[in-house]
């Protein structure tokens, strides 16, 4: 079971880093994925009241990754964490299924109080290099969260925010799909740059076939 979760959160860094170019690349190389795989341990000891022994599983994680992932966080399928350096998640945060997030990002608490008091993060959002979610807000499936935003109420479903606090900068839904690394937009018809290039290409083959067709008349 436990290499199954792993080899689909390969295939999740193959599908959605571009810099990764093989699995055995990914399984050597990259700390997220070696971080997720040693909170797999430590949150087994956690959940089995071996609290301490939790603990220390997960503080070798931090030396050996620079990711710091407390075993109480529950985190979801295909989690990536990409570059991983400075990467905190507190004890009580959740985090979904194809979530995907960058170096220095913290899932962090404002609160001392026991209870609930990280963040839940939901499906398939995106957490930008530097960006601090904070306190126990919920941030809805398919979330942009620019580079460096803090994050310290709850975000909508579809919704990209950036800046400090952090703000919409647009309500379209468009990750209903999957996005790209870098949070970019992975349906290439959103791309007004695309969009022309594609108007031109089609403008130089139907200018091609009539020259061709010109030329044979001529002969
Ligand atoms: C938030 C993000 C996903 C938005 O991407 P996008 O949909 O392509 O958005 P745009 O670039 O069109 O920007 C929309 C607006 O938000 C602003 N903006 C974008 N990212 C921002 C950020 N991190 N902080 C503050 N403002 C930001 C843009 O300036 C633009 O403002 P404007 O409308 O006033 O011109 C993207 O900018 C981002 O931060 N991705 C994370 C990338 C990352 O962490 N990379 C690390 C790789 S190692």
């Amino acid at each position: 079971m436990a290499l199954m979760f792993l080899s689909e959160t390969v295939r999740a860094y193959r599908q959605r880093d571009p810099a990764a170019r093989s699995n055995l690349e990914v399984a050597l190389c990259y700390p997220g994925l070696h971080a997720v795989a040693l909170h797999g341990l430590s949150s087994f000891f956690w959940r089995h009241r071996f609290y301490l022994l939790g603990r220390m599983i997960s503080h070798a994680g931090r030396f050996l990754t620079g990711i710091e992932i407390h075993p109480g966080a529950r985190l979801g399928r295909r989690f990536v964490i990409d570059h991983g350096m400075g990467v905190v998640i507190g004890e009580t945060a959740e985090v979904g299924d194809d979530v995907y997030i960058y170096h220095q990002v913290t899932l962090g608490g404002i609160s001392t109080q026991l209870g609930k008091r990280h963040p839940t993060i939901g499906n398939n959002v995106i957490i930008g290099a530097g960006a601090k979610v904070l306190g126990a807000i919920q941030v809805g499936d398919n979330v942009r969260i620019g580079a460096n935003a803090v994050v310290v109420s709850a975000v909508p479903a579809g919704t990209t925010v950036v800046g400090i606090p952090a703000r919409p900068v647009e309500q379209s839904g468009r990750m209903e799909s999957r996005s790209e690394a870098y949070g970019t937009p992975a349906d290439p018809c959103l791309d007004p740059l695309l969009q022309e290039l594609d108007m031109l290409r089609s403008e130089l083959t139907e200018l091609e076939t009539r020259i061709t067709r010109l030329a044979g008349e001529r002969v």
